[in-house]
């Protein structure tokens, strides 16, 4: 029997910095989270399951409530990735104090070991808040979807003049601000290098660049589940969406054509 992977703590992700890349992917269920557990580090319960789980047009429906019931789900499935869980819209951006309560009631709900919230130089007093407090935050800096609204839309990051220089900005502030690694999603590819380059944190990539020090992305996109839609950064490494169709058309037509159950699903 093989030993099962070593649990991973936060310093052990952050001294992947240059070293050995960090893989992270989305999960929001318990089965999801028992089938990824030992092949990843770091599993983000992220507040893209409002879109993806849930069927919302955006982010910036999700709540606490949302995110404690997924995220309870996912740790009890996890005994090796880090898992991190998001804040959603709404509950770190009014004060360092709110943020804290939160973070807080989400970390003690759900078990997790770190909490993620998007922005910049705005949000690097609350990052200073929070982890000299103990909670430790995974930072997300580029294209930010809880601000979808206020960035145009899913635009990548920085080509228009001054938005990488703000972007690095950013990265720099979450960073000295104590986060332990930050989520660089949807800038131009030279910026996501440059700011890996300076950044004394592990980056951790999604459409950004190879040079991060790890990459994400939403399970759903990697499994093809559910959504013909895939964004130029996802790779598809399977089709389940076609796979459970299938399987569904071939259980409907055994049922109408009662070939199951068959004698060996019966009970004498
Ligand atoms: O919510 C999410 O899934 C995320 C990832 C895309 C990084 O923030």
């Amino acid at each position: 029997m093989s030993t099962p992977p070593k649990a991973l703590s936060v310093p052990a992700i952050r001294a992947r910095k240059g070293k050995v890349p960090i893989v992270a992917l989305t999960a929001y269920d318990h089965p999801t989270a028992c089938e990824i557990d030992d092949l990843v580090d770091l599993i983000l319960v992220g507040d893209s399951l409002g879109m993806v789980v849930h069927g919302l047009p955006n982010t910036q429906g999700v709540t606490i409530d949302m995110m404690v019931l997924h995220g309870k789900a996912v740790v009890r499935g996890a005994s090796h990735a880090l898992v991190v869980v998001d804040m959603p819209f709404g509950t770190v951006e009014e004060s360092p104090e709110t943020a804290f309560r939160n973070a807080t009631h989400i970390m003690r709900e759900t078990g997790c070991s770190a909490i993620k919230l998007e922005g910049g130089q705005e949000m690097a007093p609350t990052v200073k808040f929070l982890t000299e407090r103990g909670v430790p935050v995974l930072g997300h800096v580029g294209l930010m979807p809880q601000k979808a609204a206020m960035l145009g839309g899913f635009r990548t990051q920085g080509r228009k003049t001054g938005m990488a220089e703000k972007i690095m900005a950013d990265a720099k502030a979450i960073c000295d601000a104590g986060a332990f690694a930050i989520v660089i999603e949807g800038t131009i590819e030279p910026l996501a290098r440059e700011i890996t380059e300076t950044v004394s944190t592990p980056t951790i990539g999604i459409g950004a660049s190879p040079a991060c020090d790890g990459q994400i992305l939403v399970i759903n996109d990697l499994l093809g589940r559910a959504s013909d839609y895939a964004p130029k950064f996802v790779k598809r490494y399977a089709e389940h969406a076609t796979g459970a169709r299938e399987a569904v058309a071939a259980y409907a037509d055994d049922v109408r054509t009662r070939q199951f159950p068959g004698k060996e699903h019966c009970f004498e």
